[in-house]
């Protein structure tokens, strides 16, 4: 019998290392979602037919819904959900809907596609999640009284929230029985990144640090291994390649519990204010 084709969902497939695991040579259907139509087409042609490139502003609720909807369309089955997308904000920014920008990127489209996706994932023989972002780093923390860090916003601080968010995440959908398997993996510094949202001076200075940053191809290749092979243990976390203790403080399950109701709430709200 033949061997299943799987399918693959990127989010932030379009560049950096969700791009490097989106062109990886492999036998797999891939859906890259990214908002630069320019840079998705550029993938679609480099995957011969592999890829599909799925354009949503995945700041948006309502945008990454869709992109949920259109993938549980066309696809019975999800075999592994990589989230990548993230884009830094020196600038407190609102979306659409209201939200900061940063937490609404980074942190809620990756809440919105592992649990909008989460049946099509237990339908495939060995699911996986790997979310990518900051696991083990200690520094930045919930601003559980001001999540839209609307009274004191810096660049830094909302990219670690976000991160934080997601490691509880990953801690929260590994507690409640998924077939998915979970990983969080911190790659390090990598020679990727879209700096053009920073000021020229700081983008210089990451050009030159980027000269000891890992390379792209390097960060990505656990991703594709787990993809592979996804690990045994509900939930994995990864600082390249190290183990992060799962007792890490950052990772405490009671914490992952509150940020999971805060959200859904948050969500239930969205959708009552869009209903009007
Ligand atoms: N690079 C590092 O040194 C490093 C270190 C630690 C952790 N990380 C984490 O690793 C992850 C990947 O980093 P990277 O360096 O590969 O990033 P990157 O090269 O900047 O790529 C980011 C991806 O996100 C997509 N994206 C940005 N805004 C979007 C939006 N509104 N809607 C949909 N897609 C959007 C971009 O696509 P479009 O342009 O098409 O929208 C792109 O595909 C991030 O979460 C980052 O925080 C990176």
């Amino acid at each position: 019998m033949a061997e299943r084709t799987k399918v693959v969902v990127v989010s932030g497939g379009t560049a950096g290392m969700g791009r490097a695991v989106a062109r990886a040579e492999r036998g797999d259907r891939v859906v890259a979602i990214g908002s630069d139509p320019v840079k998705g087409r550029a993938l679609v042609d480099a995957g011969r037919g592999r890829i599909d490139f799925l354009p949503a502003d995945l700041s948006s609720i309502a945008a990454t819904r869709a992109a949920i909807a259109t993938i549980r369309e066309r696809h019975p089955a999800v075999d592994a959900l990589a989230l990548f997308a993230n884009r830094v904000a020196p600038a407190r920014r609102l979306t659409a809907e209201g939200l900061e920008q940063t937490f609404a990127l980074y942190y809620l489209s990756r809440y919105l596609l592992s649990h909008g996706l989460r049946d099509h994932l237990d339908r495939a023989p060995a699911p996986l999640i790997v979310n990518v972002a900051g696991v083990g780093v200690r520094k930045g923390r919930i601003h559980w009284d001001d999540l839209q860090l609307a009274r004191r916003y810096r660049m830094v601080g909302a990219q670690l929230q976000a991160g934080r968010a997601n490691d509880l995440l990953g801690v929260d959908f590994a507690s409640h029985g998924a077939r998915a398997r979970y990983v969080l993996y911190h790659p390090g510094f990598t020679r990727s990144g879209d700096t053009s949202p920073l000021p020229p001076p700081l983008r210089l200075a990451l050009r030159v640090a980027s000269v000891v940053a890992r390379p792209v191809a390097d960060s990505a290749r656990p991703i594709v291994e787990w993809i592979d092979t996804p690990p045994a243990a509900p939930l994995t976390a990864m600082d390249r390649a190290r183990s992060v203790p799962l007792d890490t403080p950052t990772l405490d399950p009671a914490t992952a519990a509150r940020l999971a109701a805060a959200t859904a709430d948050l969500l239930e709200q969205a959708t009552l204010d869009e209903r009007g």
